[in-house]
Formats: structure tokens, sequence, C-alpha cells
């Protein structure tokens, strides 16, 4: 009897040598070699007649062979259909081919929704640098050098010596307007933002923010809340939002928006991880110290920040649940918006 090796040896040269001409004969030389009753099906099953210590081999050997025939049948799908187009192009009376159109990136659409929402009611767009230095990003926003809270962002640094850094906030940028404007100053800063976070499903390297500013005479903290209730009612179609004490250096006092998980109707989902509330953000009354930074009279004026992050509200909008689908641009996933 030949022995089984010789025979897939022979059966990888004959696949080597076959030269399909067409599409059609790719086809068939497909479902002759690799199709579900194909050859090299056939020749796997023969790993019994292999004696143990050698089925390891046989197998591995077996594999080549099919891969060796897959990638044949790509490349001359490939070429054949690349060819078979160029005809059609000549061939006038063909349909036409249809133009592929690129959507907008999900972040876009909902950073776009949520300007719009902000920007009917008075505030106005400002961007600020994503290379920052030191003082915009921290000292400047109450948070001077060795405050342990600058530990609560893991900065990248670009010049450690020179205090140079990828923003953690956009509210580095919010400093630069309060420094050049002067109240009332109503604005919303969105962008992108960097933290050195280990990549998951939940947390990214880099995300965007859209943070919002309000500093005139007599802002009270209803303000806020009733700027927040209008966002949520526009954005989600509902007020159900909460706000739970934290902190910020940057304000206070300071607390954290949650959105009631409208995916799960609050029952417990992947996206809100069985909590019901999706929080989406951190918000506050700016401290003094921060105004008084940005030579802003924090006797006269007083405001109110939020900053939100646009990742978390687009998983919640479309019930998405892996943050990392944003950044592969997989057009399958983008195509769907
Ligand atoms: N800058 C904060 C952050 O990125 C968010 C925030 C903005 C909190 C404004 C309070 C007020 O985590």
């Amino acid at each position: 009897m030949e022995n089984p090796f010789e025979k897939v040896e022979k059966l990888l040269a004959e696949i080597i040598a076959e030269s399909p001409k067409t599409l059609e004969e790719v086809e068939q030389f497909r479902i002759k070699y690799i199709g579900s009753k194909g050859i090299v099906k056939g020749i796997f099953g023969a790993i019994k007649t292999v004696e143990n210590q050698r089925k390891k081999e046989y197998g591995q050997l077996v594999n080549k062979v099919k891969t060796t025939a897959e990638e044949k049948v790509e490349s001359l799908k490939m070429a054949f259909s690349k060819a078979e187009k160029k005809i059609n192009i000549e061939d006038l009376t063909a349909p036409a081919y249809t133009q592929e159109i690129g959507t907008r990136h999900p972040i876009n659409l909902v950073k776009n929704e949520i300007l719009d929402i902000f920007k009917r009611i008075g505030f106005t767009v400002e961007e600020g640098p994503e290379i920052e230095d030191d003082w915009h990003n921290f000292t400047a926003l109450n948070l001077p050098e060795n405050h342990p809270a600058r530990d609560m962002q893991d900065t990248f640094y670009v010049d450690f010596e020179k205090d140079i850094l990828l923003r953690t906030h956009t509210s580095s940028a919010q400093i630069r307007v309060m420094q050049n404007q002067e109240p009332p100053i109503r604005i919303i800063t969105p962008g992108r933002v960097f933290r050195n976070e280990t990549i998951s499903a939940r947390a990214h390297c880099t995300f965007h923010q859209v943070e919002g500013l309000f500093i005139a005479e007599k802002v009270s903290f209803a303000d806020l809340k009733q700027t927040l209730y209008y966002f949520a009612k526009e954005m989600f179609g509902s007020e159900n939002i909460r706000m739970r004490p934290s902190y910020f250096p940057f304000t206070e006092p300071s607390a954290e928006i949650d959105v009631a998980c409208f995916i799960c109707d609050q029952k417990g989902c992947a996206v809100c991880k069985q909590a019901g509330w999706v929080e989406i953000g951190g918000c506050g009354m700016v401290d003094p110290n921060v105004l008084e930074n940005c030579n802003i009279d924090s006797e006269k004026y007083t405001g109110f920040a939020f900053g939100m992050g646009i990742e978390r509200i687009t998983m919640l909008k479309y019930g998405i649940n892996d943050l990392r689908l944003f950044f592969e641009n997989d057009k399958r996933f983008l195509a769907q918006f």
C-alpha cells in the first residue's frame, strides 16, 4: 500500500501544478480539493492509518496542503475578478459600479449631536491643543505639583523635564479661554484626550470628551442641574439622571453624573454592568482658586463646569459594549451608523 505521507506530497504537487483559467474553474478547483467532500478532507481521514508518533507530523503536512489550496483559490479569485471587471469597463452597456459612500464615525455623530444641544442654549465651541503644558492641564486647575489627585489621571509625558504632556482632559482648553476672555463665558470644549491606561472593553489610552463651562455673576448649582437635565432630555429623551457627590480638585462641590440605563430599562445589562445606571462624566461649581489662577474675580463671578465622555454616551446610545470597536476602523462596524 502507498505510504500516506507520499500520497500527501503527491497531492501537494498536484495542487501546485493545477492552473484554473477562469473564475468558474477556480470554483471547480476549490470544490475538488477543499470543498466539504473534497480530496483534502478525505486525506485528513487517513490519519487513522498513520502510526501514533507521526500523527502530528502528518496533520501538519495535510494542513499545509489545505492552506496552499486555500491561498491559491483566494489569489486566483482576486486576479480573475479584477480582470473580469476590466472587461466590463470596456463594455459600455454594462451597469455601472455603485460608489461606496463613507459614513461618519459614530463618535463624531454623537459629538456633533452634543454640540448642537449646547449651542441651542448659547454655548459656543472652543478647542485647545492636544499637546499641553503642565500648567494648563494641572496647576491652573488647582492641582499643584505633587498633588495626589494627579494620580487620578495617568499622564503621558512628551517631555517630563519641560512639563509637556498629552492633555488628560479638555479642561485645559477652558483655562486658555478663561485667560483670554472676560465673563460671561459660556463654552463647550470637545476633543481627544489621553490617559495611560491599559486598553480593555471599558478603558482606552485615548478617548473623547466634551467639557462645558459657564461663568457669570450669580451662577449656581441649580443652573448646573437644569443644564444637565436639559441635556439628558435632548440627548436621551429622558431627564432620568442622578448626581452623586464626588471629588475633583477644580470644582467644589463636585458630583458624578449618571444616566439611567435605558438599554435594559434599569433592569441590569452588560452596558450598565448590572447597575441600572451609566456614569457619563463629572461636574461641579468651579473652585474659586481656578478663577483666580486665570485672573477672574472670584468674589464677583461664579461658574459651573462639567465633562463627559463621548464614547460612554455613544455606547449607551447605540448599545455598544466594547470601547475598542471605536478605534479599530472595521468598516463593517462603522457602516452601521
Ligand atoms: N475634567 C474631568 C475629567 O476629565 C471632568 C470634569 C469636568 C469634572 C468638569 C468636573 C468638572 O475627569
